[in-house]
């Protein structure tokens, strides 16, 4: 007789036991799935989403609101509406945004991203008419900017667009701007441009691979902490005189 009731007991333990375990794993699903909803086609780990090579059409609006790393390389993305960015991933710290399709670069595209460091931005079909010349200018944490690839290829001077949005980056955080196969014509390096970077601390700069033939005199004045400037693959010729700086030529 006890050994009877002492088994229904265990017995409606064991039930017991079963059910809150249960319930314990059904919650732990119901949150891992909830944090699968917001990533379901990124990767994200800690505050890092990664969201390249995925055929994204437009800015995932899903993701957790503090991530502090958005990559979105190599998708299909058109547009990025004003202040969205920075209104949806006001932490972000990195952006790479290259390889896409987005056409335009306006004065908005970035606002909000207050806390943006690192910018990635190459290989977008921009026209020169449409990168505005102060899109940078939100980015008020900027340290590195990296353009590595053209425009539009149809349009065959989407690098003075660039150049002329150094004008955003005056008296900027900036310490980095690496500009790396942004044209196919031969251009002179102006001074009309460096010189938004003279209070700056603009510690290197890289512009490889690009058609430079020529660099203004003086244009060191214009960016007085620069460290290391990078021409290698141009078509200079001479050299730089009277300068600390480090040069990596041809
Ligand atoms: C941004 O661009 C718009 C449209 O081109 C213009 O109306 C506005 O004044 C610009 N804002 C700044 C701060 O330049
Ligand atoms: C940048 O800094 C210089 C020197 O401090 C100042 O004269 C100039 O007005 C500033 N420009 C802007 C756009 O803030």
């Amino acid at each position: 007789m006890i050994s009877y009731q002492l088994m229904i007991a265990c017995l409606l333990i064991s039930l017991l036991v079963h059910v809150y375990g249960n319930l314990i794993s059904a919650s732990r699903n119901a949150l891992e799935s909830k944090h699968k909803s917001s990533c379901q086609v990124c990767d994200c780990v800690g505050l890092t989403a990664d969201c390249s090579s995925r055929n994204i059409a437009s800015l995932p609006q899903e993701l957790p609101r503090d991530i502090t790393v958005l990559r979105l390389y190599n998708n299909c993305i058109t547009h990025l509406p004003d202040g969205l960015l920075g209104q949806l991933y006001q932490n972000l710290e990195v952006l790479d945004i290259d390889l896409n399709k987005i056409a335009i670069f306006g004065n908005h595209t970035f606002t909000g991203l207050v806390n943006l460091q690192y910018l990635m931005i190459g290989k977008n079909p921009f026209k020169p008419e449409s990168f505005h010349k102060l899109v940078y200018k939100p980015l008020e944490n900027i340290r590195t900017i990296q353009v590595n690839g053209l425009g539009d290829e149809s349009k065959l001077d989407s690098r003075i667009a660039l150049f002329d949005a150094f004008e955003g980056l005056q008296n900027s955080t900036i310490e980095a701007i690496i500009y790396k196969q942004i044209t196919l014509m031969p251009f002179v390096l102006e001074n009309k441009h460096l010189r938004y970077f003279k209070h700056c601390h603009l510690k290197k700069m890289v512009l490889a691979e690009n058609g430079i033939f020529a660099t203004e005199p003086g244009f060191s004045h214009n960016m007085p902490q620069l460290e290391m400037i990078d021409l290698s693959s141009n078509i200079l010729r001479g050299r730089f005189p009277g300068t600390n700086i480090f040069l990596t030529f041809i």
